[in-house]
């Protein structure tokens, strides 16, 4: 099977999760990514389920629209059920590297709302130690350089994510090189770091759900 063809197929299995777990008429939150994108389209086929949709970056929302899904401001919402998104990494234990795309700020706010998060991705992105993909890190564009510096005393290379500005209008700092053991304390302390907006570690708050894709199905892993 393609990258694709497993995309395409834990797309289905979250819209059927969602058919199946969500109340009719309740909200969801939808994440941004190219598994995510997979997943708007097949969730076109059950919009009239949906009491609308939280939207975790501007490219998630245009998508969500063009599909003439109703597209909420997270303020306007009390309660959302089940937030869908997917990963650049997970360990076993659920936590996760977000961010890739770097809307991960939006991604982890509207997470933090959702009572179940819903994390979909292929198999090649599970793994016992994270750090392989670069860890995002958004910071204030003038804390830039102090961020850095401090990133570097904790052991990684971060590295300037040339050219692009987050929704935000933030600057996205990619830290190579780290072996992440203890992801929630990592994710504390870089949080600590004056100029950070927020980390793309998502341990405090990981997946709830965890849909895998493998050549020879979609597996289900839950905290
Ligand atoms: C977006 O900022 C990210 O957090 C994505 O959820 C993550 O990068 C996964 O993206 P893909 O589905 O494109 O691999």
């Amino acid at each position: 099977m393609t990258q694709d063809e497993l995309k395409l197929a834990v797309a289905r299995a979250a819209r059927d999760y969602v058919a199946d777990s969500l109340p009719i008429g309740a909200i969801l939150g939808v994440g941004t990514g190219s598994t995510a994108n997979f997943f708007i389209d097949q969730l076109a086929t059950i919009k009239d389920r949906l009491g609308g949709t939280v939207a975790s970056s501007e490219a998630t929302a245009q998508r969500l629209a063009g599909h003439g899904m109703r597209v909420l401001d997270l303020n306007d919402v009390e309660a959302m059920g089940i937030y869908v998104d997917g990963a650049d990494e997970i360990d076993h234990g659920m936590a996760m590297i977000k961010g890739g795309g770097g809307a991960l700020t939006r991604e982890k706010i509207v997470a933090a709302v959702a009572d179940t998060f819903v994390c979909i991705c292929d198999g090649s992105k599970r793994v016992a130690v994270m750090g392989r993909f670069p860890l995002p890190v958004e910071v204030i564009p003038m804390s830039r350089a102090y961020v850095a510096r401090e990133l570097a005393k904790l052991g990684g290379t971060p590295r300037l994510r040339e050219g692009f500005v987050t929704d935000n209008g933030n600057l996205i700092l990619d830290v190579h090189g780290l072996s992440i053991t203890d992801p929630a304390g990592l994710e504390s302390r870089i949080n600590e770091i004056v100029g950070v907006v927020t980390n793309g570690l998502f341990a405090r708050r990981g997946a709830d759900v965890l849909l895998l894709a493998m050549p020879d199905g979609v597996q289900i892993f839950k905290r």
